[in-house]
């Protein structure tokens, strides 16, 4: 099969484009034909040796993709050929195959198709763990999203307009307000023009915000623990800024605020059946048309460098996809 490899440590020009061999399957794995493949910010950092797992060298990127099963193990009871299938596979996805354990594999409802499904399980996956089960976000609280434009971001946008929030999105660009508010933002604060804890303010009149979904860090994680509500919760996600924040206790002391870290890849591994439930739900809220995930670029196999690129640059809003087949 063919396969984009990493095969020393680097940026995505150093990529390659090769034949390699098919992936070998174990008992309790599903083997899948990929249509498509989602690009996450952790891909740039598996390449840059600077995630928190460390795949052995060569590897292939690409975390979550969609296809068709073409083998499954002897121990495999949950799937067979030709099932429509969505993966969470941690890598491996920028090629044409990906053998993954069956507790990693979700099957796709009739009217999710692959280019919805490719880029579903992260950003979806890790957005409903942090509002449901760490926030605790309540109908008529104020939900503030950093990066709402981003592939979590915007995911966190819509699901939080789903669970009745009033949802405030951030923005580094005024390109990217028009798909924050399309998915339903309230309201869109540019942070690089102007301040998010005084527009904050402003929108709750003082009050400050009840949840905050911090995928960026930085100055965003700093401006949050300025504007969130007494009881607030503030969710660590990502620092995509580059930048891990510091933050000093007796804030939290003062706003009686909980700091709120997510893993969406360990409470998967961790309670497997909790996960499946919630992709239960949000696959049928996609096939109903509920949840409508936005891909913004779809690149080649061969052209995968491009598509890490293109999350660099900011350029990007929702998902960035390869395309496989
Ligand atoms: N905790 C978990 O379980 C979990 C799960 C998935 C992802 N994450 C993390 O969440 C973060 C976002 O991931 P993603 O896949 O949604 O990425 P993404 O699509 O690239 O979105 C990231 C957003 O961050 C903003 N940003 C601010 N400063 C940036 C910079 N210097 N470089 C790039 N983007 C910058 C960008 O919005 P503007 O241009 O509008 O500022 C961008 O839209 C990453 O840190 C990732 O590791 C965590």
């Amino acid at each position: 099969m063919k396969a984009v490899l990493c095969k020393a440590h680097g940026e995505p020009d150093d990529l390659v484009y090769e034949e390699t061999a098919s992936p070998s399957v174990g008992p309790r794995d599903v083997r899948v034909a990929i249509h498509a493949c989602g690009v996450n910010f952790p891909d740039i950092l598996l390449i840059q040796n600077k995630y928190q797992f460390k795949p052995d060298l060569p590897f292939s990127p690409g975390l979550e993709v969609a296809g068709e099963v073409i083998e499954v193990g002897p121990e495999v009871k949950r799937f067979k050929a030709g099932d429509r299938v969505m993966v969470t596979c941690g890598h491996g996805g920028f090629a044409e195959e990906v053998a993954a354990d069956e507790d990693s594999v979700f099957a796709l409802p009739d009217g999710v198709t692959y280019k919805q499904a490719a880029g579903f399980p992260i950003t979806y996956g890790t957005t409903y763990h942090a509002l449901v089960d760490r926030a605790n976000l309540q109908s008529g609280e104020v939900l503030l999203v950093h990066g709402a434009a981003g592939g979590v971001g915007l995911t966190a946008v819509e699901m939080g307009k789903l669970m009745g929030a009033t949802v405030i999105g951030t923005v580094g660009s005024d390109a990217k307000m028009d798909i924050v508010r399309e998915y339903g933002a309230d309201h869109v604060i540019n942070y690089s023009n102007e301040s998010i804890r005084d527009r904050v303010k402003e929108l709750t009149g003082d009050k400050g915000a009840d949840v905050i979904y911090d995928p960026v860090g930085g100055d965003a994680f700093d401006q949050s623990m300025r504007c969130i509500a007494w009881e607030g919760r503030l969710l660590v996600i990502g620092f995509a800024s580059g930048r891990i924040p510091e933050m000093r206790a007796n804030l939290a002391l003062l706003k009686g605020c909980s700091v709120v870290g997510v893993f969406w890849g360990s409470f998967a591994k961790r309670d497997p059946d909790q996960n499946r439930a919630h992709f239960d739900k949000m696959l049928g809220w996609c096939a109903e048309g509920k949840l409508k995930p936005h891909v913004s670029m779809t690149f080649p196999l061969e052209q995968a460098p491009e598509a890490l690129k293109a999350l660099i640059s900011r350029k990007a809003t929702g998902k960035v996809l390869v395309e496989v087949r």
